[in-house]
């Protein structure tokens, strides 16, 4: 599968959610790698355990912002991080009863869904906060 790249298509403009973003595409390369290079089970386990700590992480680091400057989206845009880490933790559950096939089956549609809601759902947020922080 091909490395995700984090270019400015996907930019938010808003730096401090750029770096979060940055981090969570190195790390599915990183996982995506593991299962390619048929890395140790206990060592695929350990970056898909970082990459799902640390989307949770940046998920909270996104509804702070919008808490704090008042965004109306708020409820909606948490729904869709709340659906998304459910996908993430059966994803691991999946992983650890079937193996590592049935998490690379999953890996690419769940890429599709963050770079996704990243070019919607945070560029809607992005913008607003632009105008307000
Ligand atoms: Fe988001």
């Amino acid at each position: 599968m091909k490395d995700l790249i984090w270019d400015n298509a996907l930019s938010v403009d808003v730096d401090e959610i750029d770096d979060d973003h940055r981090k969570l595409v190195e790390l599915f390369n990183r996982l995506n790698h593991a299962l390619e290079n048929g890395d140790a089970t206990n060592y695929v386990e350990a970056v898909l355990e970082e990459l799902i700590s640390c989307t949770i992480w940046h998920f909270r680091h996104e509804e702070r912002l919008m808490l704090n400057y008042g965004y109306d989206g708020f409820e909606e845009h948490k729904a869709e991080h709340q659906s998304l880490i459910e996908t993430a933790n059966k994803m691991r559950n999946m992983f650890l009863q079937q193996g590592r096939q049935a998490l690379s089956d999953e890996i690419e549609p769940l890429e599709h869904w963050l770079t996704g809601h990243i070019l919607s759902t945070d560029m809607e947020l992005g913008s607003f906060l632009g105008k307000v922080m």
